[in-house]
């Protein structure tokens, strides 16, 4: 028997999001349903809301969620009924040619739900990263059911879903941060901070957060920026060449999604240095770069996606770093508010006012 629950639908580009009934089926082969207990708003269900990410409305909205799996399909043994999961939106195939190469956390086939949730009047709903979670309850693989410790709070495990994840895995898995690096770090919202947290866990003794607004660089601090630089009235890329003897920082992070800061992260880095990009650019966006700089300053121009990370991995190792006191997750929640918040939440994130606005079921 299906159900009826509530969702966060985006209708249409830019309109207002609303709750609206969703149906959510019984999980066929491979997949899972999953009772939401915390989803984080992420900048990423605003890019889907104003038609940034595909316009394949309406989409069923929330991605960096926590619950309980209520109900699984035949097949499935890595999961069951009870567990407290943590979804991830990269469930791994192990076949592809990426996975068959060893690095499954690159995987190019994967995978969500077979079926779709839809509307009442029958209407296919698009879930954002193939989760919709914000929702009572959503269909997912189970896949993308990742068990962790259930002594975590659900409100701040479900943030390592995705911006969380994202930025620490950026810092530390794609950028290969270690002990004794300079970083700097271009936009602290929920991702930059995390890429912040990340560097200072793997030892950076520079940490240097860059925004444009001087309450976002307040929180910086207090994941662990040695440095801050208020970049409206400020040359970073200067500001960051005197804070590293003119040399610039062993990794910079793009974690804003703007071709400005990405050049800015480009000439920041040090000779050999690595450019991490992890803001997700709009399509109508182009970079333009001096040829002979991409050459002359050697290292890598790297890409994020959700910080290479393999969540059966990275989740549960992160979840026990949080219970030890060694990661600050709930220092990454400014609010908690219900399904009715989450338009609201858009405008707060917008002006700047929060780092994460966890909607609480
Ligand atoms: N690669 C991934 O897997 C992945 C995962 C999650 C989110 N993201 C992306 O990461 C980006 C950040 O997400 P978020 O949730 O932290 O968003 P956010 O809105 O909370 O943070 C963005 C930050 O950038 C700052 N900013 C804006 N313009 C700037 C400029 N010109 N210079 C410096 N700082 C500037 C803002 O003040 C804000 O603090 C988004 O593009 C999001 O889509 C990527
Ligand atoms: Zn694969
Ligand atoms: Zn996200």
């Amino acid at each position: 028997m299906s159900q009826t629950v509530r969702g966060v639908v985006a209708a249409a580009v830019g309109e207002p999001v609303g709750i609206q009934d969703i149906v959510i089926p019984d999980p066929g082969p491979g997949e899972a349903v999953v009772a939401i207990q915390a989803c984080g708003v992420c900048h990423t269900d605003l890019h889907y809301r104003e038609g940034g990410i595909n316009d394949e409305f309406p989409f069923l909205l929330g991605h960096e969620a926590a619950g309980v799996v209520e109900s699984v399909g035949e097949g499935v043994s890595e999961v069951a009924p009870g567990d407290f999961v943590i979804l991830n939106w990269r469930a791994v195939c192990g076949r592809c040619r990426s996975c068959l190469k060893g690095k499954p956390h690159i995987c190019f086939s994967t995978h969500n739900a077979t079926q779709k949730m839809t509307l009442t009047d029958g209407t296919k709903l698009s879930p954002a990263l193939g989760i919709g979670a914000f929702a009572d309850k959503t269909l997912v693989a189970a896949g993308q059911c990742t068990k962790v410790n259930p002594a975590a709070s659900p409100t701040a495990a479900g943030l390592l879903g995705c911006g969380v994840m994202a930025g620490i895995g950026a810092a530390v898995n794609t950028g290969g941060v270690s002990r004794g690096d300079s970083v700097a770090v271009f936009g602290c919202g929920g991702v930059g901070n995390a890429a912040i947290a990340g560097s200072k866990l793997a030892g950076a003794s520079t940490i240097i957060a860059v925004d444009i607004d001087d309450r976002k660089l307040e929180w910086a601090k207090g994941f662990g920026a040695t440095h801050t630089i208020n970049s409206t009235n400020n040359d970073p890329v200067e500001a960051i060449k005197a804070l590293t003897n003119d040399n610039g920082v062993d990794v910079a992070i793009e974690a804003v999604g703007l071709p400005q800061t990405y050049k800015q992260a480009f000439e920041a880095r040090d000779l050999a240095g690595t450019v991490v990009l992890v803001g997700v650019p709009r399509p109508e966006m182009t970079l333009e770069l001096p040829f002979i700089e991409v050459f002359g300053r050697g290292g890598a121009l790297k890409s994020s996606w959700y910080g290479d990370c393999l969540p059966s991995r990275d989740f549960p190792m992160l979840i026990d770093l949080y219970l030890q006191g060694r990661l600050d997750l709930d220092g990454f929640v400014s609010e908690t508010i219900d399904l009715d918040g989450v338009e609201g939440a858009f405008h707060k994130m917008e002006r700047g006012e929060v780092l994460r606005s966890v909607v609480v079921l």
